[in-house]
């Protein structure tokens, strides 16, 4: 069972666009693939789920769909808290949070911290989040720390990464058949194994992710060694 999951959650324009209804159609939709794979997951003792739910270039699309997609956010974290505690889920948001609304930043640390004590799946909500944001606000972080140059290594970059509290995502999902990173996890998924689906957010479910579990089992993870070694140890 892979420990960390990713997934890029992908097609809910199109999923709405081709039953001739308004583009958040399918982001309201896609909440309830939400809730569906936070409960597999949950079942199937995965550890970390992460969702990417707005990225830095998300603020480009027309003005009314991004105010619909903060009022969805702002929705889903009031009415979730209590489900994610009964269920000992963590919540996560990261990203340049700043960028949001005061009173949405509020919110977002309130379910952080009422959350922040439990012990089964870590959920995290990737909002206003880009892996070359990532990068450079660890950089920005580690200078301001008064870290020199001879002392930068990967670990080092790696502890002040916005995920940093979580393994490197063992899969990576994305969903609506695009065959692209658009820049989610760059640092983090170095040796993620990718697995692209047709299938649209607001479609995907359980069985849809055990389809993706499926295949990432069948898969030999070298990390750079020979098929060879990889079976000998
Ligand atoms: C993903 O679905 C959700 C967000 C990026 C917020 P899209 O809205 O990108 O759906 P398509 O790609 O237009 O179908
Ligand atoms: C990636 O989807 C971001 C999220 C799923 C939140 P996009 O729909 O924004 O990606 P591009 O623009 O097609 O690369
Ligand atoms: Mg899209």
């Amino acid at each position: 069972m892979p420990k960390h999951i990713a997934i890029i959650m992908d097609g809910n324009g199109r999923w709405a666009t081709k039953r001739f209804l308004p583009r958040f159609a399918g982001h309201a939709k896609g909440v309830k693939s939400v809730h569906r794979v936070v409960e597999a997951c949950v079942n199937r003792g995965v550890q970390y789920l992460t969702l990417f739910a707005f990225s830095s270039e998300n603020w480009k699309r027309p003005e009314e769909e991004v105010s619909l997609l903060m009022q969805l956010f702002r929705k889903v974290l009031v009415n979730e808290i209590r489900k994610m505690n009964e269920n000992n889920i963590r919540l996560k948001v990261i990203g340049d949070l700043s960028r949001f609304d005061k009173d949405l930043q509020a919110l977002v640390d309130m379910a952080e911290s009422q959350t922040a004590s439990n012990t089964g799946l870590t959920l995290t909500i990737c909002a206003n989040y880009g892996g070359r944001w990532d990068m450079a606000n660890a950089c920005r972080r580690l200078m301001n720390e008064g870290y020199r140059p001879e002392d930068m290594t990967e670990e080092l970059l790696s502890s002040r990464l916005a995920m940093a509290y979580a393994p490197d995502p063992d899969m990576l999902i994305r969903t609506g058949g695009e065959a692209r990173i658009s820049n989610f996890l760059l640092w983090q998924a170095a040796y993620s194994e990718f697995y692209f689906t047709e299938t649209y957010w607001p479609d995907f479910d359980g069985d849809a992710l055990d389809e993706a579990i499926a295949s990432f089992q069948k898969r030999e993870r070298r990390f750079g060694k020979t098929s060879e070694q990889v079976k000998a140890s």
